[in-house]
């Protein structure tokens, strides 16, 4: 587990999305994890950039999304079809058909979460994983409790959630209760793990996370099982890590360590 600490959330983002670039560049059909929320934004912004000035090019990569919101269409302006299309999508070279986000208005929500685990592996699996992190430690909306085997399916969203999410719907009635996600267990097989965190209302979450204990009360916790797992924060997310200083070090003496992969 890696943690990169930058003072300004526009830094956090570029170095976050140089690692996303720099696959893409070396593998052209990568599949992509890809996360909503307003943390990755940064991200988005400097991908289509990228794109635009640099040629970044997603004509052959492939995406999954993590979750989605049940009972919202894909042309609802809260919905997660629509952030992505409206963030990153529609600003570069994408297929279409290779675009994956679950469906929160399917009829038979069993059968879906089944395919889009069987569509990910018929794929390849996800090359890189990127992640944000709720107030209460969730991954996707993997909420506490989750099980840190468990697979695409429907969760039901903590209140700490919905209270969170209320900023983006016109009054807390209109949040949707359920999420269809990626399971913890799904989001472990992904090849690395990429995980974001800005402000100080995430420094709670973050420090768990790293310092505390795996457990299901944290999902983001499972990142410290997971092989190559990154996380990029900002000055404020990082506020309440204990061992600030070592990861300072660590992030300082990289450039210099021989590879070893
Ligand atoms: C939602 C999403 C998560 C995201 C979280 C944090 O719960 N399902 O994937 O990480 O919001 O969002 P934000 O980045 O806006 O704080």
């Amino acid at each position: 587990m890696e943690v990169f600490i930058y003072q300004k959330y526009a830094e956090m983002s570029q170095a976050a999305a140089k690692v996303v670039a720099d696959i893409i560049n070396l593998k052209p059909d990568a599949v992509l994890g890809l996360a909503t929320g307003s943390t990755p934004l940064g991200l988005y912004k400097e991908l289509v950039r990228m794109h635009k000035e640099e040629t970044l090019d997603f004509s052959h990569v492939t995406t999954f999304n993590l979750d989605e919101y049940v009972g919202l269409p894909p042309g609802h302006t809260q919905s997660y079809h629509y952030f992505m299309h409206e963030n990153l999508f529609k600003h570069i070279n994408i297929e279409p058909q290779n675009i994956h986000i679950p469906s929160g208005t399917t009829s038979n929500y069993k059968a879906f979460c089944q395919w889009y685990e069987q569509r990910i592996e018929q794929c390849g699996g996800i090359d890189v994983q990127i992640l944000g992190i709720g107030s209460d430690g969730h991954i996707a909306f993997n909420e506490p409790g989750s099980s840190l085997g468990s697979r695409t399916r429907i969760k039901t969203l903590s209140k700490e959630t919905i209270d969170d999410n209320t900023r983006f719907f016109k009054k807390k009635e209109n949040v949707p209760i359920y999420a269809i996600t990626m399971g913890v267990g799904t989001v472990l097989e992904a090849r690395k793990l990429l995980l974001l965190a800005s402000g100080a209302n995430k420094a709670k979450a973050i420090a768990d996370a790293i310092e505390g204990p795996v457990s299901c009360m944290c999902t983001a916790s499972v990142l410290q099982l997971h092989p190559d797992s990154s996380l990029f924060l900002d000055n404020e997310a990082a506020g309440k890590l204990k061992m600030r200083d070592y990861y300072e070090w660590i992030q300082a003496k990289k450039p210099g360590a021989p590879a070893s992969s």
